[in-house]
């Protein structure tokens, strides 16, 4: 098990636009089960490579709906709908806010062998995919969130 330092808002890399990935090689591979021990470690939903500061387009995610996934060069080639849900980041860490994601999302990725594959995430899943994506345009979610608050303990 190897943790990786998790970066927090205020840090450049998280509004860095990231690289795509073109080596689907041990080294990715080794980045991926790092950052999937550290998603563990912290408990959450989710995590993007800048998170860890790589710069790279990379995220995993682990919801109920998902399962553990990892989304190597994600792109969102469908929306429908919309959903107004609470969220958080492991990155702006004791915060909370409302914000408007779309209710399903249709997202095309390669798998850490760069296999690619398309699938359909819809609630959870669906927030969890846009939350991560933004993080690999430099985008967090206290930029576009309502109420942001601390989370009471
Ligand atoms: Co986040």
């Amino acid at each position: 098990m190897a943790f990786r330092k998790i970066v927090t808002v205020g840090d450049d890399v998280l509004r860095k636009k990231c690289f795509e990935v073109t080596a689907f090689d041990e080294k990715l591979h080794q980045l991926l089960d790092d950052m999937k021990d550290t998603l563990y470690k912290a408990q959450g939903a989710g995590l993007a490579a800048p998170q860890v500061g790589v710069l790279r387009r990379i995220f995993i995610i682990d919801t109920e709906e998902s399962g553990y996934i990892e989304m190597i060069n994600p792109e969102i080639v469908a929306t429908s709908g919309t959903q107004y849900v609470t969220e958080g980041c492991l990155s702006v860490p004791g915060k909370w806010g409302e914000v408007t994601r779309p209710k399903t999302v249709t997202v095309k990725f390669k798998d850490r062998y760069g296999v690619e594959h398309k699938i359909k995430a819809k609630d959870f899943f669906a927030q969890a995919v846009c939350h991560e994506n933004d993080h690999l345009n430099g985008v967090l979610y206290i930029d576009k969130a309502e109420n942001l608050r601390n989370s009471s303990k």
